[in-house]
């Protein structure tokens, strides 16, 4: 039987005919198989609502910027944020990472961000989390040489468990990062309003 990979919501309110048109318009222009590989990628898995990936691709206007996520409505607020605001560096695949991986297996990249990836807090779940040793393995291989790796969460057992994963693993070396890395996504400000710690860390390939 075939592991289940996704465990969340592929949508959360009804997405209108016009979003689901525009997000298949935005998809035919801005086709992953087109990417001009002389530029720099940055990929961004479990996007959310997209507020950090549309920061990243007006920080970065001569790089491109994946946006991995199966969670349609973030899906369709960034392709009709990007159509609305003429961006044109953005590219979404709004399925799974695992599935994004077996498909575009030639794709390395200059930087790949994980912002407050779903917790599963309690200990039966934990297994569901997406960033662990195989996750990491994949990670190390899809990322350039000197290319970063950019992780935040604001539960400590899931924060804690990457670092020792990362401390144990040879030639990488990781930094904790005190301040804010990125505009304040919307897991970022719900962490802030339950007053709970964000940790955050990132390491070099
Ligand atoms: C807690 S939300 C965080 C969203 C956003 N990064 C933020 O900071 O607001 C986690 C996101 O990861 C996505 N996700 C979960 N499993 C995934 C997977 N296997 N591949 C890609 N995205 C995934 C979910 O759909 C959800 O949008």
């Amino acid at each position: 039987m075939q592991k289940k990979l996704y465990f969340g919501r592929v949508k959360s309110r009804k997405i209108s005919k016009i979003k689901q048109h525009n997000f298949k318009y935005f998809q035919k222009k801005n086709n992953i198989n087109k990417l001009d590989l002389k530029k720099k990628l940055i990929l961004e898995i479990g996007i959310g609502m997209g507020e950090n990936l549309i920061h990243l691709s007006k920080k970065n206007t001569q790089t491109n910027i994946i946006g991995v996520d199966p969670f349609m409505n973030g899906m369709v607020n960034v392709s009709d944020y990007s159509i609305s605001n003429n961006i044109k560096n953005i590219y979404l695949y709004p399925f799974v990472f695992q599935k994004f991986l077996n498909k575009f297996k030639k794709l390395r990249f200059n930087e790949i961000y994980v912002l407050f990836p779903d917790p599963w807090p309690k200990k039966r779940h934990q297994k569901r989390r997406l960033v662990n040793s195989d996750f990491l393995k994949k990670i190390f291989k899809i990322l350039k040489k000197n290319g970063k790796f950019i992780f935040n969460t604001d539960n400590i057992s899931y924060f804690e468990n990457v670092k020792t994963i990362l401390k144990n693993t040879p030639k990488i070396k990781i930094k904790i990062i005190k301040r804010v890395i990125t505009i304040k996504t919307k897991y970022y400000l719900k962490a802030e309003r339950k007053r709970n710690k964000i940790n955050s860390l990132m390491f070099l390939n």
